[in-house]
């Protein structure tokens, strides 16, 4: 089994984050994954066209974590039916070529989760970031979706999914779509 290295981004900044709590998840799940947790979406500046250039030292951290990785997961919450403006700052950074090279996300292989304590869980922001990631021409995983509505009933007091639960078994189909979808060719 290949080793993939992995970069997650959780669209939450909040400390006891349900979305952030998936990504932790996801790497006890994954048995020979490496995991890169890029914790600095609250420190990318607001994108600016005129402030693009020198490229600001979080976009670059960013930016070279991306490319180094094999694949990327993304956390969202859904705020307002879409996703955080911290996220959708940070695909803008991305979507933008560095002045060495192109953007970052085009061609890697993304997968979408996300969590909330509402009905829904993250359907809409879902939809939103896919039409984003969709624009960026980055490679998403399209099946499994993974959803997790009531989120604050489906974590134990550890932050963690129980094992052997529905929830916890569909993080695993998503990550093994995830590896499937790095091992195919770029088309
Ligand atoms: C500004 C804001 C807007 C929100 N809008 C939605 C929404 O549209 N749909 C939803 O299911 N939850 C919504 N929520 C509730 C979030 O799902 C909830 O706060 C969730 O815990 C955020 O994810 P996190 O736990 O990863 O921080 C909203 C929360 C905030 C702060």
């Amino acid at each position: 089994m290949t080793r993939l290295n992995i970069l997650t981004l959780s669209g939450s900044l909040r400390r006891d984050s349900f979305n952030t709590a998936l990504l932790r998840e996801a790497e006890r799940l994954s048995a020979v994954d490496r995991f890169d947790h890029f914790d600095g979406l609250g420190r990318l500046p607001h994108f600016n066209e005129d402030e693009e250039y020198p490229t600001p030292p979080a976009v670059a951290e960013l930016r070279h974590r991306v490319q180094n990785a094999d694949a990327v997961l993304i956390a969202s919450p859904e705020y307002n039916a879409s996703i955080p403006g911290a996220l959708k700052n940070a695909l803008d950074w991305l979507s933008r070529p560095a002045h060495d090279g192109g953007p970052v996300l085009q061609l890697k292989p993304v997968g979408v989760i996300g969590a909330s304590p509402g009905p829904f869980g993250t359907v809409r922001a879902q939809l939103a970031l896919r039409q984003v990631l969709h624009k960026m021409n980055a490679r998403v995983v399209q099946q499994p979706e993974f959803l997790l509505f009531e989120a604050h009933q489906k974590f134990d007091d550890d932050s963690r999914l129980p094992d052997g639960t529905p929830a916890q078994k569909l993080l695993s189909e998503l990550l093994d779509a995830l590896a499937q979808l790095t091992s195919q060719p770029q088309q």
